[in-house]
């Protein structure tokens, strides 16, 4: 069987730093380091609702995102309004996709491969915000964490993507993501899995599991799947 693409999305095909325009006319100077924070509190609430167990410990992406947007606010003093926080939350299903995205997704679609985006999102976050950034039709579709309650990387949402696209069979499926820890997630799964290292300046953890293959964009995408095992 031919591999099967899970592409990670925020982060890897679209960019969440996309706020921070947005977010300069609303708190000036502080705007990047809001924006850092946002994410990290963002992706701190999905990782302790997954080692709650998740379930009825799980609340959606958009609650996450939510919550850490709330602490972030009162952190930082900022003082939004509960009518410029929505305008926030409605901004993060319009980010835009990465630049070189389009035209990589493009041509591994061409070459017959099969790609899905693979995300801690919700099937409608999702949708919407690779449909507002042009790339929806180079997907097969999402599969979103929502429908097994918990996050990557619990390992059971890396099993039921495999179960669903791949008849189960993790060495099918190739994670790509930006994100070590969803990298990782991936290995420990049993999957192969490429490290979109989008900055120089990022660092894998240097934990036993490291990826497959590094590369700095996803038009190297294509050259790297041809020669994985
Ligand atoms: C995603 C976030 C976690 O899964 O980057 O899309």
């Amino acid at each position: 069987m031919s591999k099967v693409l899970a592409f990670d999305v925020y982060g890897t095909l679209i960019d969440p730093h996309g706020v921070v325009s947005l977010l300069q006319s609303l708190v000036g100077d502080q705007a990047v380091a809001f924006s850092t924070l946002w994410r990290n509190k963002q992706l701190e609430y999905t990782f302790r609702r997954a080692a709650m167990g998740g379930g009825k410990h799980y609340r959606d992406f958009g609650v996450c995102t939510q919550a850490a947007l709330d602490y972030t606010d009162a952190f930082m003093q900022t003082g939004l309004s509960e009518a410029n926080k929505q305008i926030l939350m409605t901004k993060y299903a319009e980010l835009p996709a990465f630049e070189e995205v389009p035209s990589s997704l493009q041509a591994l679609q061409a070459s017959g491969l099969d790609c899905w985006a693979f995300s801690n999102g919700t099937p409608t976050g999702v949708a919407q915000v690779i449909s507002h950034a042009g790339i929806e039709q180079y997907l097969l579709g999402v599969f979103s964490v929502n429908q097994v309650r918990t996050f990557k990387p619990a390992g059971t949402t890396y099993d039921a993507f495999a179960k669903q696209h791949a008849h189960g069979r993790g060495a099918d499926c190739v994670l790509i993501s930006s994100n070590p820890f969803d990298v990782i997630g991936a290995k420990a799964a049993g999957w192969h899995a490429v490290w979109l290292q989008r900055s120089a300046a990022n660092v894998f953890d240097p934990w036993e599991l490291q990826p497959d293959v590094t590369i700095a964009s996803l038009e190297q995408l294509l050259d790297v799947i041809v020669s994985l095992p």
